[in-house]
């Protein structure tokens, strides 16, 4: 804690852990930290950072709350939600942490996040500790090996909690748009404010899955498998195996009895180990869509999307 607020103060950046992904953080009021976020992580410019604050108050004087997001922030902060605001200019909060959009992302992480956040006295901004367009780490090692050589400090808290990163909800004109599936499974807002989430390309929104391809493995993902080829690696989900199970060199179970929350949690961390296991092509059974379902077979889309560089999808 004590040294990771000296880098903190001196405008350096630290890997810390949240109960989703370890993120990489910085002084949201410093341009200078800011900018050592993207350059950390090879993160192209445009793609605005998420602001974490440790206080409803700290919150407020950052973005506008509206009745909808109030209600929001008080049913799921501390937690694996981020909203998308209206972005107060006297935010204090510098430009390159918003890519110059008049809103922001703000959440509210749990544990060490939240107590760093409170000591430091001003907000984080904090993407995922991964190279851009590389798979989040959801333990330190997996920062280590990702980043290591290029920050100073990565405070080990231990395999994240949920596993995936939060899910964001941009809240306009008293309307919610899913802009990423996440920790929170979309039915769980819906049933807290009583309206159906509003999903797919609106013009304008610089949605964060902006990338196709992101979360990327060396390997190539084949989805919802019905059968494995011998040479490939399998990701697989629940009791039964599909054909070809027996005959594969890798293979992980995300939850062997099919709770999705333990698959959540498992994700990130199983496709880095199939990944490792020299395997040219990860084959992932079929997973369902409901409750968390949905931001894992995001993820996996994700990772199995074409690989053509930079890839901005509207
Ligand atoms: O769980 C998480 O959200 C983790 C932990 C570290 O908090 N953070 C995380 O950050 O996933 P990152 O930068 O990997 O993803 C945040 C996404 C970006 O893809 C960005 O496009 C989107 O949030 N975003 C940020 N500001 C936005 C805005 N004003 N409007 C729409 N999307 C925004
Ligand atoms: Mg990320």
């Amino acid at each position: 804690m004590e040294r990771a607020l000296a880098l903190l103060g001196a405008g350096e950046v630290v890997a810390i852990p949240t109960e989703t992904v370890y993120g990489l953080a910085g002084d949201a009021t410093n341009g200078e930290a800011v900018l050592r976020i993207f350059e950390a992580k090879g993160r192209p410019r445009f793609n605005p950072l998420i602001a974490h604050v440790a206080t409803m108050a700290m919150a407020e004087q950052v973005a506008v709350f509206d009745r909808l997001a109030r209600r929001l922030a008080a049913a799921f902060w501390p937690g694996p939600l981020t909203l998308v605001l209206p972005h107060r200019a006297t935010s204090g909060i510098h430009p390159l942490v918003t890519a110059g959009l008049d809103t922001i992302a703000l959440r509210m992480p749990k544990g060490f996040g939240a107590e760093l956040i409170g000591r430091f006295g001003r907000p984080l901004a904090a993407p995922s500790a991964n190279s851009s367009g590389r798979i989040s780490p959801t333990t330190v090692e997996a920062v280590a090996t990702d980043l290591g050589g290029r920050i100073k400090l990565v405070v080990n808290g231990g395999a994240t909690s949920v596993g995936l990163e939060s899910t964001i909800v941009k809240v306009e004109n008293g309307r919610l748009h899913l802009l990423r599936p996440g920790g929170v499974p979309a039915a769980d807002i819906e049933e807290v404010v009583g309206m159906a989430l509003l999903r797919g390309a609106k013009s304008g929104i610089q949605a964060p899955g902006m990338m196709a391809s992101h979360y990327a493995p060396n390997a190539a993902v084949r989805l919802n498998a019905a059968h494995v080829e011998p040479h490939e690696a399998l990701l697989a989900f629940g009791p039964e195996r599909v054909p070809g199970a027996g005959e594969v060199a890798a293979m992980l179970n995300l939850s062997p009895c099919g709770d999705l929350r333990e698959a959540a949690s498992n994700l990130f961390s199983h496709l880095r180990a199939l990944d490792g296991s020299g395997a040219k092509t990860i084959a992932v059974e079929p997973i369902p869509v409901d409750g968390l379902g949905e931001a894992i077979n995001d993820r996996l889309a994700r990772a199995a999307a074409p690989r053509s560089g930079i890839d901005v999808v509207t």
